[in-house]
């Protein structure tokens, strides 16, 4: 078991809504020659990100899945990273947008996206919900960017701590007591 905590309320679930907008907008207009936009959800974090972002989109997507796991504990992310389930579909020559929650170290998406560079898409783009520069060791950035966070540990709206908590509707702060 883990040590008690509460959470703290960091982001809510209106400001997700509304950075979702603006953020769908942008990716309509930089894909918008494009008849069928691969969307690559990183599982298991971004799974309600996901969801909530192809709705917006109003666009012809297919989506498609990819897990990544890291060696570690729950709160250190580690530097070693293996793909766990490939993707289903094809994605050469295709346009890609890979879909992650949270960019820390950087680690898991140079990773990723060197993964699937190597498939040669037409188009590979990013985007992390959150965004924590300060923790950086790889430099990396997403192409879009939901929120910068400072350097706290953060759970809800898929991403977790120890499996718990994913499905808060909002972003919060974990504290310990
Ligand atoms: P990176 O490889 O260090 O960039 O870590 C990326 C992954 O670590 C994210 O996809 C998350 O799964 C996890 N992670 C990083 N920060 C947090 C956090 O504050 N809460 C929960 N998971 C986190
Ligand atoms: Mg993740």
């Amino acid at each position: 078991m883990s040590q008690p905590y509460v959470i703290d309320k960091l982001i809510s679930a209106k400001a997700i809504d509304a950075r979702l907008e603006e953020l769908a907008r942008e990716i309509r207009q930089r894909f918008a020659d494009t008849d069928k936009l691969v969307v690559v959800g990183l599982l298991r974090g971004s799974f309600i990100f996901i969801a909530d972002l192809v709705r917006e989109l109003d666009m012809n997507v297919e989506v498609d899945f990819l897990e990544t796991s890291s060696y570690g504990n729950a709160m250190e992310s580690s530097r070693e990273v293996r793909i766990l389930k490939d993707l289903r579909g094809e994605i050469g020559g295709r346009d890609v947008l890979v879909v992650e929650d949270i960019v820390d170290t950087g680690h898991t998406l140079a990773h990723v996206l060197k993964f699937l560079e190597a498939r040669a898409p037409r188009r590979l783009e990013t985007i992390a919900l959150l965004d924590k520069p300060s923790r950086r060791e790889v430099d990396i950035k997403a192409t879009w960017t939901g929120f910068e966070i400072p350097d706290e540990f953060v759970v809800g709206y898929g991403i977790d701590y120890a499996q718990r908590n994913r499905n808060l509707p909002y972003i919060g702060k974990v504290r310990f007591t």
